[in-house]
């Protein structure tokens, strides 16, 4: 009686209809997300790679996780009842879900990038914007982990690729400066459609810088790759260049700050030397109004720019020509070329 008594109160309390809807349609996905992005940095999505079974010691081994092995079999245990991985009768676990075998099994982790963006960015920037809106405050660089953020922005590789393509084809540049280069994979795909072109790539993490180099000194490029390490604000380059780009980078800079930086990249352009830049636009995409309000959230930046003030602030900046379409116009992606005037 005391029981039945019991159940109908926790059935009858006022909590339940809510908790068991977000509980039935929240949660769990929440819970399963966060799981996946986890043993992706962790490197066990990896580890796990192929149909590979490792049981907890060996898990342990593979992650070196030895400050506090005690936290992986529960951690592990979190994976198996989100259904990302199962655990066999011998205590082996592997991959379970179609997500994480397919996360595991793409080389190029830009999914994984995509993914842990969300999970870490996106979700902090939801989660705090009221806050900052009533207390003040923002978001900060070493809130990101530069390679992760290298790596997001490729999700929109083939766009910006055609962009690249297009340029090299158009205006057969000699030399080219890429500004925020990140990994180095635009620069590189720039060298590699054109077999004497010189790229001079800035970035201003140094941990990037060192990526790149590495990356560089492993191609039949290497000769015409360069990593520098320094702030299109102040770096000293004293070389003009036939192509400046920007991808992915305007929206790291203040509002006003932005002519200066573009007019900046104007003067390290030859005369009739072309910019290019590429960057997400605002659109209904919701991934793409979450990094818009995470570069809100962030002390240091701006919003995504939209078109309208992109141009003006080019023309502002002393650009001439300026011309911008979308690769694919399903996208909000989109490029924008201008000319440096003799
Ligand atoms: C979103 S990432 C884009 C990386 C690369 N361009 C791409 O599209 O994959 C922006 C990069 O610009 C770099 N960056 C930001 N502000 C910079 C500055 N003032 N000077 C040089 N690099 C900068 C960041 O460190 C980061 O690696």
């Amino acid at each position: 009686m005391t029981k039945l008594r019991t159940l109908a109160d926790m059935l009858g309390a006022s909590w339940i209809p809510s908790l068991s809807m977000v509980q039935a349609r929240l949660m769990r996905p929440f819970y399963r997300m966060t799981f996946l992005a986890a043993a992706a940095r962790s490197g066990l999505l990896a580890e796990l790679r192929g149909g590979r079974r490792l049981d907890r010691a060996g898990v342990i081994r593979a992650l070196r996780a030895h400050a506090r092995p005690e936290l992986i079999g529960p951690w592990l245990d979190i994976g198996v009842e989100v259904g990302v991985l199962a655990r066999d009768n011998s205590g082996a676990y592997r991959l379970r879900g179609l997500d994480g075998r397919l996360l595991a099994k793409d080389p190029s982790g830009v999914a994984v990038a995509g993914l842990l963006e969300v999970a870490l960015y996106h979700r902090q920037a939801i989660m705090s914007a009221p806050r900052f809106a009533v207390e003040g405050g923002g978001l900060n660089h070493a809130d990101q982990d530069p390679a992760v953020i290298a790596r997001s922005t490729r999700l929109v590789q083939p766009l910006i690729e055609s962009a690249v393509r297009d340029t090299v084809r158009d205006h057969e540049p000699r030399t080219w400066l890429e500004v925020g280069a990140g990994d180095g994979h635009y620069a590189q795909y720039a060298a590699a459609a054109d077999p004497v072109l010189e790229v001079t790539c800035l970035e201003m993490q140094e941990e990037l810088v060192d990526t790149m180099a590495q990356r560089f000194a492993s191609t039949g490029q290497r000769s015409r790759l360069r990593a520098r390490f320094g702030d299109i604000r102040d770096v000293e380059l004293d070389e003009q260049y036939d192509v400046v780009t920007l991808h992915n980078l305007l929206y790291y800079f203040p509002e006003d700050q932005q002519c200066d930086v573009l007019e900046r990249c104007r003067k390290l352009l030859r005369p009739n030397g072309t910019l290019l830049l590429t960057t997400s636009v605002p659109g209904k995409v919701t991934s793409v109004s979450a990094l818009d309000l995470w570069f809100r959230c962030s002390d240091f930046g701006s919003p995504l720019p939209d078109e309208h003030g992109l141009e003006e602030a080019l023309n502002t900046s002393g650009f001439r020509d300026v011309r911008m379409y979308r690769p694919l116009s399903a996208f909000s992606l989109v490029a924008v070329t201008a000319t440096n005037p003799a």
